[in-house]
């Protein structure tokens, strides 16, 4: 490997890195993929089981609604679990995992294909075929990726719904998709509470009418309302004759849907991703493979939440296709105390750990005596995602958890993308705040208004020029938002939705979204969602969202609310307008400050104007006001 020089504040590789890396020379595996990418990934494709072949790597007839591996026949799930069950690692553990309240389960890969089978055959005994949509909305259980991937085995498309949120937010994803069936459960522990999820659930699907069976897990064993010929308990349908037996997988198209996933845009109510089988498989399963260095006896912990797309790809898909050993935690990082975490590491023995910065610098607050009180020297690997990640708490991570000896892997990705896109892999020199270069067989850029690339440390949009596998193929039912959201400004090229720099290295620097999606602690919201939970409330006429600096959080919400024409301010009301948001979408959702005003800045469209007031709040420059009408 040639000795890079870089500029700035860097660090190398140790050699012990370098020598066991799976990929020693990023350079030379990038130069590859980059002379022929559609042969990269048919290679990196060819190391997976398919019923079938591809006639072609890539169809980009109808770009960009691009197909990979057409012809191809699969399934996910058999890379997933089958393939593993039928080889040594059939008593390998898949899955680990730990309650809140301490309560512990574990599951081989046979297991968790026992498993998954039964409650397959419980699905198809419902009535559903492939096709159909399914709506899962749990704590973070053992239960949630046996769901997910019993759906994926009969063909049905799995639709997430993160925990946290609450009833509008899950309504509406009910009812968009048109899920048949809701998988929950009682109830999920966080911070030593219960978390209702239940009670939820029935207030949603008093708003959302196209559910037919809730099928419900125990966890908590509180007092649950049941409704007679509609919710039923898992743990029951699991001991029915239906569910034992040969289950058997529904072979599907490489094209065909595996899952949606509701995310928040620039405009309206979220928009579900739509992934597919086949090339979703394939990018997980390499990006996982090549950045986290997988090795058979690794341990592995991603403390995402499975309803999210890092869960989607990297708890459950990415660890299961290269059959690693993934630990899951239900609970709160600081639950009872702020060593939670580092408990679990050292009990289970992780080597390889993701989080998001928000998470650490969460932790970092509470000084270095706490995970110094654990034997972390199990680690070797870390990793990064959801935000920018501030070089302090990147070096904090560093320094106190990888005790200087773990590379950090800072991951840029999206829902849309499916798989990690900026990303170094354990022997590439490190910035910290940056996620460095391109995975290898992508050609990434950052474009000026005119479409021009920009220069050396430069600002600008930050786009995607050639397809991956496992990009998003549209947005469900809605196709044309598809084409105008992300292949509209500059025409053939994937519009990210964030600006960045490339620094004289190379190196890729996230400056943020240059739209009007807000990242709370790695969540990602739009101002629209929480505009319309606000003028929900029966008091509220108009209101605006803006996300500001947050040194936790990353932003924090900002609101500005108009009342109604004879609605009086009075005390308490913006705590009751804070409360109604966190119950309509979910407590991450609730504004940290709302103001009441009088008016507010727009368009003579009638736009709100909102970086206007985000100057304002801010105390800059407001910038061009040609287009403000009041
Ligand atoms: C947005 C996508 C993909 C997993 C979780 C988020 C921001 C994500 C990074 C990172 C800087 C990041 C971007 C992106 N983002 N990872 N490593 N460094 N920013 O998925 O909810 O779809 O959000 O998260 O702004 O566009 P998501």
């Amino acid at each position: 490997m040639t000795e890079e020089k870089l500029s700035g504040d860097v660090f190398y590789p140790d050699e012990e890195t370098v020598a066991k890396a799976r990929v020693p020379d990023w350079h030379a595996l990038a130069a590859e993929a980059e002379q022929d990418y559609l042969g990269f990934w048919e290679r990196e494709a060819k190391e997976l089981h398919w019923f079938a072949p591809w006639n072609q790597v890539l169809d980009d007839t109808q770009q960009p609604f691009y197909k990979w591996f057409t012809g191809a026949l699969t399934n996910i799930v058999y890379n997933c679990l089958d393939r593993h069950v039928a080889t040594a690692r059939r008593n390998k553990l898949a899955l680990i995992w730990e309650g809140e309240n301490g309560d512990f389960k574990s599951l081989s890969y046979f297991a968790l294909r026992r498993d998954v089978c039964r409650f397959a055959n419980v699905l198809r005994s419902l009535g559903l075929v492939k096709g159909d949509r399914v709506t899962i909305y749990m704590g973070r259980i053992p239960e949630l990726p046996i769901a997910m991937l019993a759906c994926a085995t009969i063909g049905a498309v799995h639709s997430v719904v993160f925990g946290g949120f609450t009833v509008e937010a899950l309504a509406d994803r009910i009812e968009d998709s048109q899920s048949k069936v809701l998988i929950t459960c009682d109830g999920a522990y966080q911070r030593g509470k219960i978390v209702p999820l239940k009670q939820i659930a029935d207030e949603a699907l008093h708003r959302a009418g196209t559910v037919e069976s809730v099928l419900v897990v125990k966890r908590t064993g509180e007092e649950v309302n049941m409704e007679q010929g509609r919710d039923m308990w898992f743990h029951e349908l699991m001991n029915l004759p239906i569910a034992s037996g040969p289950c058997k997988m529904e072979i599907v198209d490489a094209e065909d849907p595996l899952f949606m996933l509701y995310t928040s845009g620039t405009t309206g109510k979220p928009k579900a991703i739509l992934h597919t089988h086949g090339g979703y498989m394939v990018g997980t399963y390499t990006t996982m493979k090549y950045v986290f260095d997988i090795r058979e006896e690794d341990r592995y912990w991603c403390a995402a939440d499975p309803g999210w797309i890092t869960g989607h790809s990297y708890i459950v898909y990415g660890p299961l296709l290269n059959g690693t050993t993934s630990f899951l935690y239900e609970g709160a990082p600081t639950y009872p105390y702020p060593n939670r975490w580092w408990q679990m590491i050292e009990k289970y023995g992780i080597n390889i750990f993701y989080t998001a910065p928000t998470a650490i610098r969460g932790l970092m607050r509470f000084g270095d005596a706490w995970p110094n009180r654990h034997d972390l020297s199990s680690l070797r690997l870390l990793g990064s995602v959801g935000e920018p990640i501030n070089p302090e708490a990147w070096k904090w991570y560093h320094r106190v958890i990888g005790k200087d000896h773990c590379p950090i892997m800072d991951t840029w990705w999206q829902t849309e993308t499916g798989m990690f896109m900026i990303t170094p892999v354990p022997s590439l020199p490190l910035k910290p705040g940056s996620g460095t270069r391109p995975f290898p067989g992508l050609q990434m850029d950052i474009l000026n208004e005119e479409g021009q690339p920009v220069g050396t440390n430069e600002e600008g949009y930050l786009v995607i020029k050639n397809p991956w596998p496992a990009m998003m193929r549209t947005l469900y039912k809605d196709p044309e938002k598809y084409l105008e959201l992300y292949w509209s400004k500059y025409p053939g090229i994937y519009l990210t939705g964030d600006s960045a720099r490339r620094d004289e290295d190379g190196y890729y620097w996230i400056i943020g979204r240059v739209d009007d999606v807000i990242k709370v602690s790695g969540y990602r919201l739009g101002t629209a969602e929480i505009e319309s939970a606000l003028v929900s409330h029966h008091a509220v006429a108009e209101a605006a969202a803006i996300g500001l600096p947050h040194e936790l959080q990353g932003n924090a919400i900002h609101a500005y609310v108009i009342l109604k024409v004879g609605e009086k301010v009075h005390d308490g009301l913006v705590e009751e307008l804070r409360k109604h948001v966190a119950h309509e979408i979910g407590p991450i959702a609730r504004p940290e400050k709302i103001e009441i005003v009088d008016s507010l800045p727009k368009t003579r469209s009638g736009k709100i104007m909102r970086r206007v007031l985000k100057a304002r709040a801010l105390g800059q420059d407001p910038g061009n006001l040609a287009t403000l009408e009041e």
